[in-house]
């Protein structure tokens, strides 16, 4: 028994789970200092969503944020999370793009690395422990805990052991859906324990409700570390509340030590926070949601289903993607639903459900999934399926990244070209996130404006959609009869900001776009002749891009579309004429 050791998250997956991971540097600066005192294992201050959104949203440069935290914490370790070979972004990238992010991190002030693999899959983590030993800071291996038909206690403390030969310093157990039950974090802690001396931090989420919990069960099983979080940014979908878990240890074997007075000075700055961003507070995010046990979806995840459900206008097909989704979760070899394969299972079932034919859409995210270019899934994936998605193509069964060449040379000779590097960091900024850095790097971006607080948060209702309805409306004793029907798709399109006006719905040789989303690449051009089967456009929904093809042979006759253009469902992208060649005779 010992006393247990506190990671403060409000920093990073606080206000990631509950304020879409918005929060400014600004906004953190003021509290820093006193951060430093509480005497906290480590404070998590960046990665995760951290470095998008900086980029992103913010327009701010999360580097020089890592600077400014480093500058005023002088005691207290810096961690950050990461994603293994996917750094901070959502896909491998080359080895050598590994190596310099994670020198320069350390170099910025990051003391500790969690490393995770959305499948945990070792061989996309082991680079980046080699790295963060061989520059002297800590390596926190993590499992990322999911219930499955083939995940046990024993596979996860296999893991543990191969994080200990890897040289980790600590173990992390990953509870990112919130699902852990008080027995199951015991008999976990102590079979890790059984097969390495090496410190367990237990990170969960309380969106089932049962973290606190488990975090108690966890003490009494050997339990080093617990994550939480200060008040105003703990629980729903973010970590149990920081003082809360001091009280309720105090005087006990566990005791923190930590002083909850100036808890309580801390907890007051961080209310003022949540009074300045309460607009973004996410009514989904914030609740309890016990259905987690069955649809084990996390807290972020089932924010993001429910927002691009509404983007398609298709909110009542809520149920329907909730019972997809552990199917499509089951084909796919049961990953633990973590970013980036939460986001890759999610869009498929909201692809199966909205297309009305499974897999009848597959994102290219999807096909490199099936590649195994994501790495080795926990069980094989559903043959049938796999042949749907990638044919009679073989999955890989080497590393990921063995096939990816060294890109840092290529990048910084476009960097240089671009004019947008002015450091080594910049050059990682725009290794990671091309797309959006350029803008970025330029001074182009604009920092999002936050919205008054709403006045009243509900969790949104979800509704079948209305049908037409006869009202009676009695106008100084007139009585009329008025027919009220819901708005449909063709005034969604009118309403779409820009949005050109196009023939939406099934017209002879159209071709028409299954979902809401933007074309980001246009293949045909007018009078183009094209084979059945030939890649017209590449829609970007969902954050996933799909291929759209040609049903039929034919000759482009008319083209509703450009490149960068906002698409709803059924609206027509090009007309397919019939073949003139085939009609002439010969
Ligand atoms: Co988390």
């Amino acid at each position: 028994m010992s006393r247990i050791r506190l990671v403060e998250t409000a920093l990073r997956d606080g206000h990631q789970s509950l304020l879409a991971t918005r929060m400014r540097t600004r906004d953190m600066l003021p509290v820093l200092e006193r951060l430093d005192l509480v005497g906290y294992y480590s404070l998590e201050v960046w990665g995760g969503a951290t470095f998008d959104s900086c980029i992103r949203f913010l327009n701010e440069d999360p580097w020089e944020r890592l600077r400014e935290i480093r500058k005023h914490i002088t005691h207290t370790p810096l961690q950050m999370l990461l994603r293994g070979q996917n750094l901070v972004g959502y896909r491998h990238y080359a080895d050598d793009i590994v190596e310099r992010f994670i020198c320069r991190a350390v170099e910025n002030g990051i003391d500790i690395f969690r490393v995770f693999d959305a499948l945990n899959d070792l061989r996309n983590m082991e680079l980046s422990i080699k790295i963060i030993k061989r520059e002297g800071v800590h390596a926190q291996g993590t499992i990322c805990y999911t219930v499955s038909p083939v995940h046990s206690v024993e596979r996860f403390a296999e893991m543990a052991k191969h994080f200990d030969e890897l040289g980790c310093d600590s173990i992390c157990i990953k509870d990112m859906a919130g699902l852990i039950s008080p027995h199951s974090a015991r008999d976990l802690i102590r079979a890790i324990k059984k097969v390495t001396c090496l410190p367990v931090d237990l990170h969960c989420h309380c969106t089932s409700g049962v973290a606190p919990m488990s975090y108690f069960a966890a003490c009494a099983a050997g339990v080093s570390v617990l994550d939480t979080a200060i008040s105003p940014f703990s629980g729903g979908s973010s970590q149990p509340p920081t003082e809360s878990i001091v009280a309720a240890l105090q005087d006990t074997a566990f005791d923190t030590g930590l002083n909850l007075e100036l808890l309580f000075e801390i907890k007051r700055y961080f209310e003022s926070l949540r009074d300045k961003y309460g607009s973004l507070l996410d009514p989904i995010a914030e609740r309890t949601d016990a259905g987690v046990f069955t649809h084990q979806i996390p807290g972020g995840m089932l924010s993001n289903l429910v927002s691009q459900l509404k983007q398609q206008n298709a909110l009542d097909k809520y149920d329907e993607v909730i019972r997809e989704l552990p199917r499509v979760r089951a084909e796919m070899g049961y990953p633990p639903l973590v970013t980036p394969t939460s986001q890759i299972v999610g869009t498929q079932a909201v692809f199966n459900v909205l297309s009305g034919e499974r897999y009848k859409m597959v994102s290219r995210e999807v096909k490199d999934y099936f590649k195994g270019l994501y790495g080795r899934p926990p069980a094989p994936f559903d043959n049938n399926i796999k042949k749907m998605v990638i044919g009679d193509e073989e999955p890989i069964t080497t590393r990921p990244a063995d096939s990816i060449p060294p890109q840092l040379a290529i990048l910084r000779a476009e960097a240089t070209e671009l004019g947008i590097m002015r450091s080594e960091e910049d050059l990682l900024t725009y290794a990671l996130y091309p797309d959006i850095a350029v803008r970025f790097l330029r001074g182009e971006s604009k920092e999002e404006e936050i919205k008054p607080a709403r006045v009243e948060s509900k969790p949104p209702v979800v509704e079948a959609p209305v049908s037409a309805r006869l009202f009676e409306v009695d106008v100084d004793g007139e009585v009329y009869r008025v027919k009220v029907t819901p708005a449909g798709e063709a005034e969604i399109a009118n309403r779409l900001e820009g949005a050109p006006k196009r023939p939406n719905g099934r017209i002879k040789g159209g071709v028409v776009s299954p979902m809401q989303g933007v074309i980001i690449k246009l293949k045909g051009h007018l009078g183009q002749w094209v084979h059945k089967g030939d890649l017209l456009a590449i829609l970007e929904a969902m954050k996933m891009q799909n291929n759209i093809v040609a049903q039929e042979a034919g000759v482009i006759s008319e083209i509703f579309v450009a490149e960068g253009e906002t698409v709803i469902a059924n609206d027509v992208l090009m007309v397919i004429g019939p073949d003139e060649r085939k009609a002439t005779p010969s």
